[in-house]
C-alpha cells in the first residue's frame, strides 16, 4: 500500500536542455522577464533588509498595500499580496472551485489557469477566440450552470493581445453575479496604466471582479515572487484563510515597495521595451514572419510551418545563446514567443533570425 496521489504529473514542456555548444552566455528570452538591474532604491532597501533576516515579513504586507494604493489610486483595504500573482490565482480559485465544477477561459488563455483548474480536480471550457483575441460574446455564451470562475487576462499570454476595457465592462455587466471574474493585469503596465486605471474601476463597482498584477513584468522583480490583487472587501479574509501566513517575505516585501518609489525608472523601462517591441516587430515583418500584434513586453512570431519554428528555435540556442519559448499549445504551434530585452540582445535575436532565413 502507498499512499494514492491525486495529480499526475503535467508532461514538462520541452525546453533546451543541452549545454551551449559554443559556450556562449545565454540570453533567456523565453519567460517574459525585464532585462534591467535593480533600482537605486530597491538596492538600497536589498542592502537594508538584509541585515535584518531575522526578522519575518509583515504577514499582511501593510507598508506595501499602502504603497499600491496610493501608486495606483485604489484602496489599501481591498489589496491582498502573494508570492507571485500564481499563487493569488490559486488562492482565488481555491475560494472558488471545487472538484468538478467549471472554470471558463480564453481559448489561448495563459497556461497557469488550466493547471490551476487541474489542481483543484475542476473542468475547464474555453471559449473561442477571434484572430487570437478574446471573443466576450462567445465567452459569455460557454458559461454554464456548473461556472464558478473565468480567468481572463489581457494582455494575454502567450498570444500578447488584449481587448479594450469597455468590451470588459460588457462581460462585466452581462456576467451572473454568482460567476467570480479574475482580470489578469500581469502585463498590464505594458498596455498603458490608463487601461489598469480603468480595469480597476470595474472592479470596485462590482462584487464579483477581481484585478491580479504582479512586481515580475514590468517592474522586474520577478526574482522575488510579489503579486497583489484588488478584490471585493468581503472576499479578502477567505483569500488569507488560502494564503500561506508568511508567503511574500521580508526582501520581497521590501523591493516592492522601494520599486514602487522608483516608478519614474519603471516608467522610463517600459518606454524602452514597448519601443524595442516596435522597432523589432517591424523588421521581423520586413523578413517576412507572421506577428501578432502586441500589447505586451513579449511577441508571438510564426514562420508559418511548425517545423521551420522549431529549426529557428534551436538555431537561435545554438547560434547565438538565446532561448525563446516554443509555444506546443494546440492552434500554436507555428509559433514562438520571445520577451524583448535590451537593445544588444534584441539585435543579435534579429541577426540570428536573418541568418537562419538567409541559409533554409
Ligand atoms: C498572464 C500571466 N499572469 C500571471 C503570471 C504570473 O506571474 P507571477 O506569478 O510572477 O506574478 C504570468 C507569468 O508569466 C502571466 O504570464
Amino acid at each position: 500500500m502507498r499512499p494514492q496521489p491525486y495529480l499526475v504529473p503535467k508532461p514538462v514542456r520541452g525546453r533546451i536542455a543541452r549545454p551551449q555548444p559554443q559556450g556562449l552566455p545565454i540570453i533567456n528570452m523565453g519567460y517574459n522577464e525585464l532585462p534591467y538591474p535593480p533600482t537605486p532604491q530597491v538596492a538600497g532597501a536589498l542592502a537594508q533588509v538584509s541585515q535584518r533576516l531575522g526578522s519575518y515579513g509583515a504577514p499582511t504586507c501593510d507598508p506595501l498595500r499602502v504603497a499600491l494604493a496610493d501608486t495606483w489610486g485604489l484602496s489599501a483595504d481591498r489589496i491582498i499580496c502573494g508570492n507571485g500573482s500564481e499563487e493569488l490565482l490559486d488562492v482565488i480559485a481555491r475560494n472558488f472551485v471545487r472538484a468538478g465544477d467549471e472554470i471558463v477561459i480564453s481559448q489561448n488563455g495563459y497556461i497557469q489557469f488550466e493547471l490551476t483548474a487541474h489542481r483543484l480536480g475542476a473542468r475547464v471550457k474555453k471559449a473561442p477566440e477571434r484572430d487570437f483575441r478574446t471573443d466576450i460574446d462567445a465567452l459569455l455564451a460557454t458559461v454554464g450552470p456548473d461556472t464558478r470562475l473565468i480567468f481572463l487576462a489581457n494582455p494575454n499570454n502567450p498570444t500578447g493581445t488584449m481587448i479594450p476595457a469597455a468590451e470588459l465592462a460588457r462581460l462585466t455587466e452581462a456576467l451572473p453575479a454568482r460567476v467570480a471574474l479574475v482580470l489578469d493585469l500581469a502585463y498590464g503596465e505594458f498596455a498603458g496604466e490608463d487601461y489598469c486605471a480603468d480595469v480597476h474601476a470595474l472592479a470596485s463597482g462590482h462584487d464579483n471582479v477581481i484585478v491580479t498584477r504582479t512586481f515580475s513584468k514590468a517592474f522586474g522583480l520577478a526574482g522575488t515572487r510579489v503579486g497583489w490583487a484588488d478584490a471585493p472587501e468581503w472576499m479578502l479574509p477567505g483569500f488569507y484563510a488560502a494564503r500561506g501566513m508568511g508567503s511574500v517575505n521580508a526582501l520581497a516585501q521590501a523591493c516592492a515597495v522601494a520599486a514602487l518609489s522608483d516608478i519614474a525608472i519603471i516608467r522610463d523601462r517600459v518606454a524602452e521595451i514597448l519601443s524595442e517591441r516596435d522597432r523589432l516587430a517591424q523588421d521581423l515583418r520586413a523578413l517576412g514572419l507572421n506577428l501578432l500584434d502586441s500589447s505586451s513586453n513579449f511577441l508571438m512570431v510564426s514562420t508559418g510551418d511548425p517545423d521551420r519554428t522549431e529549426a529557428l528555435v534551436e538555431h537561435l540556442f545554438d547560434g547565438c545563446g538565446i532561448i525563446v519559448n516554443r509555444t506546443r499549445e494546440a492552434g500554436l504551434e507555428d509559433y514562438m514567443r520571445f520577451s524583448l530585452s535590451l537593445p544588444d540582445h534584441n539585435d543579435l535575436l534579429l541577426d540570428g533570425v536573418r541568418r537562419f532565413l538567409d541559409a533554409t
